[in-house]
């Protein structure tokens, strides 16, 4: 069984045929309205339930409407409202939902949840983001850059801000996809070490800057996210926008990157903290790309997933 738990765990070969469905499959609908049928229909009878233990847009409706237009069938499922919100177990979940539907993807806090949803359902599981993981994510990302710019193999992507679950997942993807990163945030928030160390010895050059003009220098692609993502504590904004606030991704250190560098952020943007107005509407922002490739790139997860 496949499960599409991690961008590291998934085979590099795996991830680039994904991509490749992913292409073909935006390229067979262009210009069709949303919410009709693709020409096959590789889901047709196949059920769905995507859970959220945390908010969402994009994944939720990205999802829902991909498996829809392959011809299967959605539920959404919020955790608060399902017993497993109310002390039934991950593993008893997992064992239940496998009886009545095809594939699960659940948005959830810690890997461990993920983990022990996979290890007990008999039916692919795929991560819909956790504290430390977003590969749903990622692998649009890649195929923006890729859209845009051609093979990201050998560019260097210039992470700014929080090293949060989105970092983590490029990070990932530097390996899996042969690019090289930059992390710039104050030391407090750094990626986990034992990451950036796994991407070294795997052969990424991973930089760590604190200077956020010098990381954008040589970038091919400058990436943001907000300064407090939905698992951080509450009571830690003030401090992190403290310690985030010299990482802005603006006008101005966007003038030290080189003129073709894009511009992604995963969304929601909070706007005027990590990322300006200017910048994300700019001419180098490619963010509603990013989001549109969310559906495509999900729709081949799905069916690799499924094997369909
Ligand atoms: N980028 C992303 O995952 O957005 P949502 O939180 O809206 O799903
Ligand atoms: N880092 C953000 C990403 C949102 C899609 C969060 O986890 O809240």
């Amino acid at each position: 069984m496949r499960h599409f738990l991690d961008i590291h765990r998934t085979d590099p070969g795996d991830l680039r045929a994904i991509l490749e469905n992913a292409n073909a499959m935006k390229t067979a609908r262009a210009g069709r309205p949303k919410g009709t049928p693709d020409d096959d229909l590789p889901l047709a009878g196949r059920m769905v339930a995507l859970i959220f233990e945390k908010p969402s847009t994009r994944t939720r409706v990205s999802f829902d409407m991909g498996v829809r237009q392959m011809g299967g069938g959605t539920m959404v499922l919020s955790g608060a409202e399902m017993q497993l919100g109310h002390g039934e177990t991950i593993a008893d979940t997992a064992r239940v939902l496998s009886r009545y539907v095809d594939l699960i993807m659940i948005r959830t806090f810690g890997e461990d949840i993920l983990h022990e949803m996979a290890e007990h359902a008999s039916v692919p599981v795929i991560n819909g983001l956790t504290d430390n993981s977003h590969p749903c994510q990622i692998m649009a990302d890649v195929m923006t850059f890729e859209e845009h710019r051609g093979p990201i193999a050998g560019k260097r992507v210039a992470w700014m801000g929080d090293g949060n679950n989105v970092a983590q997942s490029f990070l990932h993807a530097a390996v899996s996809f042969g690019f090289d990163f930059t992390f710039s945030g104050p030391v407090q928030l750094d990626p986990p070490e034992a990451l950036v160390k796994a991407a070294r010895e795997a052969g990424c050059d991973v930089r760590i800057e604190r200077d956020p003009e010098r990381a954008v220098s040589d970038a091919d692609l400058v990436v943001t996210d907000t300064w407090v993502s939905m698992g951080d504590a509450e009571s830690s904004r003030q401090r992190r926008h403290n310690l985030l606030r010299p990482f802005q991704v603006n006008e101005r250190l966007m003038r030290a990157a080189p003129d073709d560098a894009l511009v992604m952020h995963c969304l929601p943007a909070h706007r005027g903290e990590e990322i300006t107005d200017a910048v994300l509407d700019g001419p180098r922002s490619v963010v509603f790309d990013e989001a549109e490739n969310r559906l495509h790139a999900q729709k081949a997860v799905v069916r690799w997933c499924l094997g369909v």
